[in-house]
């Protein structure tokens, strides 16, 4: 079985990027809001299971150049590329495996965080009881994990898109040419039904999806021959078989129930004995399709619900900006994710505004509250420092600002001789995409890959215009957009 996975992700590699989801400083945080205390990511253990190519596990490899990271895969093909990408960028704090997940045991060592990206729901049920084994035995005693997984109700929707994929790719043995062949059918029923039925407006959405993604994506993640989705509870049961009890959910904004009327959420308390049960109805209500859940051994004490006073140790970041003038929106802040701030009170449009201002680096909480406080004189000092956790604690639950337990790993300032992050150099020698310092990944252009190619710290603006034969002010406009882009080291 393992075997024939082996061979089709060596046939199709899969398109591996960073995970922002999966970086340890926002899990970190989760953890540290929960009452947990997660090792230090910026010096941890990291593993990833499943890594592809690697671009993620490299990717925080290079945030972190202290800690010590390590890639597992069962494709020699993608894993030969992850090495030589790994080389080009001189990472010496990676080590990328071609090995099964199968292979691993205690003796492979002990790491505080673990990730499974995109992997338990595409192997077998063999394969996903050893991905949880090695969570519960190679996990350090107050580390983190990370598992995401198709979930139920939701695959019961997506999945009539791959059976009708699988029915008419049947004939097509070459795992090349099914992709290909696998749009005819989305495309057959795209044009031969109209949203103006319950089911072709069901239809039409979930065509939107598989329609927009490459042929990769379709073969893997629609036509594998392994997808298993799962009910939350389900799966919960079988990590607490191995030990392993559940912390939260990545996308912090889906721990909450912010889109449901208060009679609705009133209902789902009353309805649940326990958070996994309120999960699980929540998943429910919103036809969940994909989890990603972070997992800790099970001796650990969790607290039911956030602690906005733990983020007095924390460093903000926020995209927010103020809406401009005459905005007929209600919104005094927008969030580029389309969210926004309505009615802030005074302080936090404060910390809104200073946030903005330093995007995309973060503040340290403390800072933050010293930059408040300057800014509402009238304001005291402890008043500011009490209620702007509430403020953040809001802001980060709705996605309108990101928590992590270490600074930004980037610099917004450009230098003399800027620095570029080694690993987005080593992949602009093979692409437009690259990935941000910020853990996300970041299409650029190819006069900007040339730019970006040569920011190795030893030119200056000037030199790098003269080699390109481009303007000092172009070459400083790119620079000062991957500044902000956090493409930039210190
Ligand atoms: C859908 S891809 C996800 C890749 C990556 N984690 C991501 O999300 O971009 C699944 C990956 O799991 C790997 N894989 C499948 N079975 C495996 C096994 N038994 N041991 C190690 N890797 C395996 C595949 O080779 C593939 O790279």
């Amino acid at each position: 079985m393992a075997d024939n996975l082996q061979e089709t992700y060596d046939q199709i590699p899969y398109g591996s990027e960073p995970i922002s989801g999966t970086h340890p400083g926002h899990i970190a945080a989760i953890g540290t809001l929960l009452g947990l205390t997660p090792p230090d990511p910026s010096c941890a253990r990291i593993l990833e299971l499943g890594c592809a190519h690697g671009d993620n596990i490299l990717g925080i490899a290079t945030m972190f150049p202290r800690s010590n990271c390590t890639g597992v895969d069962i494709s020699p093909r993608q894993i030969e590329r992850g090495h030589a990408l790994a080389t080009r960028a001189s990472l010496s704090n990676v080590s990328l495996q071609t090995m099964s997940i199968l292979d691993i045991t205690p003796e492979f060592g002990t790491f505080d965080y673990i990730i499974a990206h995109g992997v338990f729901s595409w192997v077998p049920r063999q394969v996903q009881d050893k991905i949880l084994e090695i969570c519960a035995s190679n996990l350090s005693s107050h580390g983190l994990c990370f598992i995401s997984y198709n979930t139920l109700p939701g695959w019961h929707v997506r999945g009539f898109i791959r059976e009708m994929m699988l029915f008419h790719t049947r004939t097509f043995p070459d795992p090349t040419l099914r992709a290909a062949r696998a749009r005819e059918v989305l495309e057959f029923m795209g044009s031969s039904l109209k949203s103006d039925t319950p089911f072709g407006a069901l239809l039409q959405d979930e065509l939107k999806h598989p329609r927009a993604m490459p042929d990769w994506y379709l073969a893997h993640d629609f036509m594998e021959e392994f997808n298993l989705p799962e009910y939350f509870h389900s799966f919960m049961e079988r990590c607490g078989a191995q030990g392993l009890q559940y912390v939260g959910d990545s996308e912090v904004p889906l721990m909450f129930p912010h889109e449901f009327s208060p009679a609705v959420k009133q209902n789902i308390t009353r309805m649940s004995t326990s958070l996994l049960a309120r999960e699980q109805y929540t998943d429910f209500l919103r036809n969940r399709m994909f989890r990603r859940s972070i997992l800790c051994h099970s001796d650990e004490l969790i607290r039911s619900s956030f602690d906005s006073n733990t983020i007095r140790n924390l460093f903000v970041a926020s995209p927010l900006a103020a809406a401009p003038a005459g905005n007929a929106e209600p919104c005094a802040f927008k969030h580029p994710n389309g969210g926004g701030l309505r009615a802030p009170n005074a302080m936090l449009a404060a910390a809104a505004t200073h946030l903005g201002a330093r995007w995309p680096a973060s503040i340290h909480y403390p800072e933050l509250a010293a930059l408040v406080s300057a800014s509402l004189v009238q304001v005291e000092r402890d008043i500011v420092e009490k209620s702007l956790c509430e403020g953040v604690h809001t802001c980060f639950a709705a996605g309108l600002m990101q928590l992590s337990v270490g600074p930004s790993p980037f610099s917004t300032a450009v230098s003399e001789k800027p620095l570029a992050s080694p690993l987005a150099r080593a992949q602009a020698e093979e692409g437009l995409k690259v990935g941000t310092l910020q853990h996300e990944s970041c299409s650029l252009d190819t006069s900007e890959v040339n730019i970006l190619k040569l920011l190795d710290g030893t030119l200056s603006i000037s030199d790098i215009a003269a080699r390109l034969t481009k303007s000092p002010e172009e070459v400083s406009r790119t620079v000062t957009k991957f500044a902000r882009t956090a493409l930039l080291r210190h």
